[in-house]
């Protein structure tokens, strides 16, 4: 059984993470990468990689791709071909990709809001409209507003759709996404599905589905964006895949490419083969710790009057309602408390914060303790 329970130092280390509140008594609970050190059959691979000792630029290898389509067929019942699969050094850039290769200048992307900021520029970033499509929240859950998608789909060239959803912790049910896909084929959308959560589902009685893996009609019509960087923690070793089944789509994304990606270190598909071939237990164990952590976050908030934060199925970010607290901004507001999350406004959610609790249990509880002083300072009702 894989183990949490060691605390790593990261303050003295390169991290983005740690270093923003360097020389501050701020605890990071924000950008998406976990406290924990990578699975010890990836660390292994990495050094084996090292002692070859050249490190020029490097291609996938016949066993990458096999180990890859064979992933997909074990984890999630989808037969990938290899033909279908293109490597790119990362998600973010496989979105802005998709949206060149993708309707024409001057059209329109569909986003549900709120979620990662990097999905926000993409429209921009290739002269076409963002329309967003705020998500519906009950006080308890986050839903797609699908009357909404159907009345912009009419005007739309695609749907970016991130799945399970950053950052509120959805993890679409497979009626949801056939829906969304039923609304995107009648429409000629195309959908691009940032999947790459996908290993970080905390409900038992759910599943990650690939939008793509429901129907052949959609998976032509979809590009699905995936990477196995989150779910083991390697997020520096940039390499992700775009699975993309319509050949004159995947010609057009392959086109976009030109010019301004750059080349897949020799670590980051070494890292990539390691996560492929994985049968063991690791994920699970991962899993397992972070639900206790989710639950310990979903206790503390359900507690604290002031606060509140849907049912976290997926990911390990909480995405936290501070709207009662009535604080002018309610990230600095728990930076001074020693709280670093990320502000929801730079997710099209202001009056949230997004609290990432993928660490050490022990300063997840010192976190909650911050959090529960945060809030009752805030003398509500009085
Ligand atoms: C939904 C989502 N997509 C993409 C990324 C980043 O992907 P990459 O580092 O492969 O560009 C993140 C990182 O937090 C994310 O949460």
């Amino acid at each position: 059984m894989a183990d949490f329970s060691t605390r790593i130092d990261r303050t003295s280390s390169d991290s983005t993470k740690w270093n923003k509140y360097r020389d501050r008594d701020v605890i990071p609970f924000w950008v998406a990468d976990m406290d924990f050190t990578a699975p010890d059959f990836v660390l292994e691979a990495l050094h084996e990689r090292i002692d070859h000792g050249v490190l020029g630029y490097a291609e996938a290898q016949p066993a990458l791709v096999d180990a890859a389509c064979a992933w997909f067929w074990q984890r999630f019942n989808w037969k990938v071909d290899p033909d279908w699969l293109i490597w790119i050094p990362g998600v973010v850039p496989g979105l802005n990709i998709a949206s060149r290769a993708i309707g024409s200048e001057d059209d329109a992307l569909i986003i549900m809001t709120p979620v990662y900021p990097p999905f926000l520029s993409v429209p921009e970033n290739s002269n076409k409209q963002l329309l967003s499509s705020p998500l519906i929240y009950d006080g308890k859950k986050w839903s797609i507003d699908f009357a909404d998608i159907e009345d912009k789909a009419r005007l739309a060239s695609g749907l970016l759709l991130s799945n399970p959803q950053n950052p509120t912790g959805r993890v679409y049910s497979e009626n949801e996404l056939s829906k969304l896909a039923e609304i995107c084929i009648a429409n000629d959308v195309i959908v691009v599905s940032d999947e790459i959560h996908w290993g970080i589902v905390l409900d038992e009685n759910r599943s990650h589905i690939p939008i793509a893996s429901i129907s052949e009609e959609i998976s032509l019509t979809t590009i699905t964006l995936i990477a196995s960087t989150k779910t083991y923690n390697v997020a520096g070793l940039n390499c992700a895949l775009g699975v993309i089944p319509d050949p004159s789509l995947r010609e057009r994304f392959v086109d976009a490419t030109t010019g301004f990606v750059s080349h897949i270190s020799p670590l980051a598909y070494t890292a990539a083969l390691a996560t492929f071939l994985d049968r063991s237990s690791w994920i699970k164990d991962l899993v397992a710790y972070l639900r206790v952590n989710r639950d310990l976050l979903e206790r503390c908030v359900d507690e604290t009057p002031g606060i509140a934060m849907a049912h976290v199925e997926g990911t390990y970010l909480g995405w936290i309602d501070a709207r009662s607290l009535q604080v002018d901004d309610p990230a600095t507001f728990f930076e001074n408390h020693g709280l670093g999350f990320s502000n929801g406004f730079d997710f099209n959610g202001e009056g949230f914060v997004r609290f990432n609790f993928a660490c050490h249990r022990d300063l997840l509880l010192e976190g909650i303790e911050r959090l529960k002083r945060a809030v009752s300072s805030c003398n509500l009702g009085s």
